[in-house]
């Protein structure tokens, strides 16, 4: 090895953002012996840079388990689906820029930090590694914010998934579970919502969901991709374990919020809005439990797996539940008084919204363990409590 080699490698090393202090430091005397960094050529960058325990990246499969690419891994419904198929023997590489998700969530297989939209970073990845299946978590998902930076959200949202696509046909890459939602539907025509509901979203978010669904089925048309869209209704609650949880940041979601309210963690919760057309006045959400979700993703994997085709599922608990009955459940399963603080509607929030999900059951044989109300927020209730807490005092494995 000569001086310009180790010279490169430890500029690579330093330049991936290896903050363990003593590596780096160890990194930067030996620099310093061996003088500044060689002129003429960029170290190139290294693909992966954080293993997580026990499923290295490997060149190329060398076992009979399928590997899953999971863009957004890192995120809050991603993180779950990783334990999921770590439970299945799967091998895992998490893609995830690590904006919305964290480190410490990636508790199972290879995380690789980048940006599903760095075209030459998933051109190495691909060719790296052979995936048996893409799932894709990664996207913005405030309402709100796509209404104010809607090209952001067609950016990430959609471009980034046509550069995932153009790659994947490239590699022969031909199944992906991709995570949509229910703001694809707009305002609800009928109540249960189910798959030949018209789609029309109201805002931009909905919009770049409902364009990738479009795209995806003429991918499947012309290239033989087969790939499964899940509509989340309110995705909710915690690990059953209590190892994952939400980490929203900043925190929009409702019951997140209800719980941080119960747990002092701010002094109340706002309700958006009590003049709806509904009993209390307040919107009504179908929520569904994460692990549950999760399921549901490994059912439409195995049948994408099995050679199944392509198709999009509704998935919520065909049960809505008001804005009130979430905070006086929360109230019941914490045990603490909960102050509310009412203000006017937030722009964009239909009264209802409720999915029915019979088509998952049927096809897909998904039924939900978790998301009954209270146990879906004694979950988060833990998560709140302990989880959160736990998660990030653990150390990334070495
Ligand atoms: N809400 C409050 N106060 C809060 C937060 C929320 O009253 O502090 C209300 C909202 O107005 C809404 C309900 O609680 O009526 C649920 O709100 P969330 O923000 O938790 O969830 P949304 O229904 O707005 O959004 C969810 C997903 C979106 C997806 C949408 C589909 O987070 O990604 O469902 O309808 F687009």
């Amino acid at each position: 090895m000569n001086h310009r080699f180790i010279a490169e490698t430890c500029y690579a090393v330093l330049a991936i953002g290896h903050k363990r202090g003593q590596t780096r430091s160890l990194l930067t005397s030996a620099l310093a012996h061996i003088g500044p960094r060689p002129t003429g050529s960029a170290p190139p960058a290294p693909l992966v840079w954080r293993l997580k325990v026990p499923t290295p990246v490997r060149r190329k499969s060398c076992s009979n388990s399928p590997h899953i690419l999971v863009i957004g891994g890192a995120g809050y419904i991603g993180s779950h689906m990783l334990k999921r198929l770590a439970q299945a023997g799967y091998g895992l590489t998490t893609l995830d820029k690590l904006s919305g998700g964290v480190h410490h969530a990636v508790r199972w297989g290879a995380l690789i930090e980048g940006d599903v939209g760095d075209a030459g970073l998933l051109e190495r990845l691909f060719a790296e590694q052979s995936f048996d299946a893409v799932m894709h978590f990664a996207s913005s998902i405030e309402v709100g914010a796509s209404i104010a930076q809607p090209l952001d959200y067609y950016q990430n949202n959609l471009a980034h998934t046509l550069g995932l696509l153009q790659t994947m046909r490239r590699y022969g890459v031909h199944r992906l579970v991709f995570s949509s939602t229910a703001a694809t539907f707009g305002e609800p025509q009928y109540l249960p919502i189910d798959e030949a509901h018209p789609q029309r979203p109201i805002n931009p978010y909905g919009h770049s969901k409902r364009m990738v669904e479009q795209v995806l089925s003429d991918c499947d048309c012309a290239y033989g991709l087969r790939a499964v869209c899940l509509r989340y209704f309110n995705a909710a609650g915690a690990d059953p374990d209590g190892e994952l949880g939400e980490n929203h940041q900043p925190e929009t979601h409702l019951i997140p919020l209800v719980l941080q309210a119960a747990s002092g963690r701010r002094p109340h919760i706002t309700i958006f809005g009590d003049d709806y057309d509904t009993p209390d006045g307040t919107c009504i959400r179908d929520y569904v439990h994460v692990s549950d979700l999760c399921e549901a993703h490994w059912l439409a994997l195995q049948s994408l797996m099995a050679g199944g085709p392509s198709q999009a599922y509704n998935l919520g608990q065909g049960q809505g539940y008001s804005v009130r009955e979430v905070i006086a459940t929360a109230e019941r399963v914490t045990g603490r008084p909960i102050r509310v603080a009412t203000v006017p509607r937030r722009p964009g929030d239909p009264a209802r919204l409720i999915a029915d999900p019979r088509l998952a059951q049927q096809r897909l044989g998904w039924h939900s363990r978790w998301s009954d109300l209270p146990t879906l927020i004694k979950h988060a209730w833990h998560w709140e409590q302990k989880g959160r807490i736990a998660a990030r005092a653990r150390l990334p494995h070495d």
